[in-house]
């Protein structure tokens, strides 16, 4: 076996694209970058309604070694497990958000016996030698479910969102089911610190676990790995990106239209967890308090609908429109509109050229997994007129980008005062910030994160005491 690669099989619920389609969604995007240099199979959900029988058609399509297969689901799998558990249930609740969790039996029972279908269709592709990777919160039941299928090889699942704190996730009435099921895998990981210790404090304080020497925790006659792996971009990659001809349009367009003004951009998935209420309130703020900005900045906002068929997500959308109009109606003159958000796709590449045409980017989510967005936009800047990130402190890339200004995304005055001193920063300053967290991203890029990963669960040993305490 050493000497022989063994096969990657990744599971995650969507799947692709390889290539530079506007895709917004850091799970897809990291995992093509990761993907697209191993080979493999890539295995999860069409993206396809199908009405004629759920699970029953199967597609395959081959790409740069790597066999995306893919299932389609019908309308009432859909509700229940995409929008009903994971999305009103597990995702709220997990960026920390219980009051817009929703909980109700029926799409708890859809969420369990969609996993449990997509392990028994997994399951006879499998060979005991292959590493099995598991992505993110659609599938925390489908190592035990392919356990149960007699599956005995290696499995691994990360977690792409946040893992809040035991004192919240027991409000899930599945919650003791859900961390028993994880246990199931050999290898668990989390984008932070903060993460893996939610997940230990639970499996002790819940489960009457105990924490192993490093990073093993036991519960019963179960040992995991469990480890903080933070994901990245394909750094190299996305600086080419940045340098590419559409790019280059699009950075050029944006600069045209900004003329002497500074541009100040955002990019998000319209998603409450991404603090796009508080972001436009902290510029609005900007604009009252720091008053020679008026007419001098633009701030444009990329946020791409995210699943529309939520109230959530519709009543954010309402909001966002609102408070944009309000803001344009309180500051804009004939020639100068402060704030403009736009909701459509754009391609990597010209994504790319839209940060490098900006002085600078607002990443202030009130709680997020990564947020590749942050990462992207460092390795887009160009070193002759570098651009400053305002990062929150609740965003998991805090962690690696300490020199970004980082900001509580909850306050507006501290989002008021951190533009005023992005957009005033001396080129030094700035230089000196960016060079620090281009050294990050490129230390820890999407082919680290898959490389450390794979070694652990390729060489996890349930009972071989780890050395290096955690
Ligand atoms: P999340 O996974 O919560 O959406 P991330 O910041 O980790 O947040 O990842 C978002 C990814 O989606 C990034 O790679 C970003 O470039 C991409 N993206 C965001 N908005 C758009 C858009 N309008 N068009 C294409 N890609 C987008
Ligand atoms: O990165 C977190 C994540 O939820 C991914 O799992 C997902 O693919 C992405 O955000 C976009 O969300 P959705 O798949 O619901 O459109």
């Amino acid at each position: 076996m050493a000497d022989r690669q063994r096969r990657l099989v990744v599971v995650s619920n969507r799947v692709g694209p390889l290539n530079d389609e506007g895709k917004a969604g850091g799970l897809a995007v990291g995992l093509s970058d990761a993907l697209k240099r191993r080979g493999g199979l890539w295995f999860g959900w069409s993206g396809d309604i199908s009405e004629e029988g759920t699970f029953s058609a199967e597609h395959t399509e081959v790409q740069d070694h790597v066999a995306m297969t893919t299932i389609d689901m019908n309308q009432e799998d859909i509700d229940g497990f995409y929008y009903g558990y994971a999305n009103r249930s597990l995702w709220p609740l997990l960026h920390y958000r219980l009051d817009l969790a929703h909980f109700d039996r029926q799409s708890d029972r859809v969420y369990r016996s969609v996993n449990q279908r997509f392990a028994s269709r997994l399951a006879p592709m499998l060979a005991e030698d292959d590493l099995v990777w598991v992505h993110d919160y659609h599938f925390f039941y489908l190592g035990s479910e392919l356990r149960q299928c007699g599956y005995e090889g290696r499995l691994g699942f990360f977690l792409h969102i946040p893992f809040c704190p035991p004192e919240i996730f027991t409000a899930l009435p599945a919650s003791h089911d859900i961390v028993r099921a994880m246990l199931a895998y050999d290898v668990v990981g989390f984008q932070t610190e903060t993460d893996r210790r939610n997940f230990v404090a639970f499996c002790i304080r819940e489960l009457g676990g105990e924490k192993l020497d490093g990073r093993r925790v036991r519960v019963g006659d179960r040992t995991v790995l469990a480890q903080t792996f933070p994901i990245g971009i394909d750094a190299h990659g996305y600086s080419r990106f940045a340098t590419s001809p559409e790019a280059g349009e699009h950075e050029e367009m944006l600069r045209d239209l900004a003329g002497d003004r500074l541009q100040i951009v955002g990019v998000d998935r319209m998603d409450y967890s991404k603090g796009l209420v508080e972001r436009f309130r902290g510029f609005e703020r900007l604009l009252e308090d720091y008053p020679e900005n008026r007419g001098n900045v633009q701030f444009l906002q990329v946020a791409p609908l995210s699943r529309s068929e939520l109230g959530a997500y519709v009543d954010l959308r309402r909001e966002l429109e609102e408070l944009a109009g309000h803001i344009n109606g309180r500051f804009a003159t004939l020639d100068w509109t402060p704030i403009q958000i736009m909701t459509r796709g754009f391609t990597r590449r010209a994504l790319a050229g839209i940060y490098r045409a900006a002085r600078v980017c607002l990443v202030t989510p009130l709680r997020d997994g990564m947020n590749l967005v942050a990462k992207e936009f460092v390795a887009a800047q160009a070193a002759d007129d570098p651009g400053v990130l305002v990062l929150s402190r609740f965003a998991g890339a805090r962690a690696e980008l300490s020199d970004a200004l980082i900001v509580n995304p909850y306050s507006t005055d501290d989002i008021a005062r951190a533009l005023q001193r992005a957009l005033t920063m001396s080129f030094d300053e700035r230089s000196h910030r960016w060079e620090h967290m281009r050294e990050a991203v490129f230390a820890g890029t999407a082919a680290h994160w898959c490389d450390d990963f794979l070694a652990s669960l390729e060489s996890f040993d349930p009972v071989t005491p780890e050395t290096d305490a955690a």
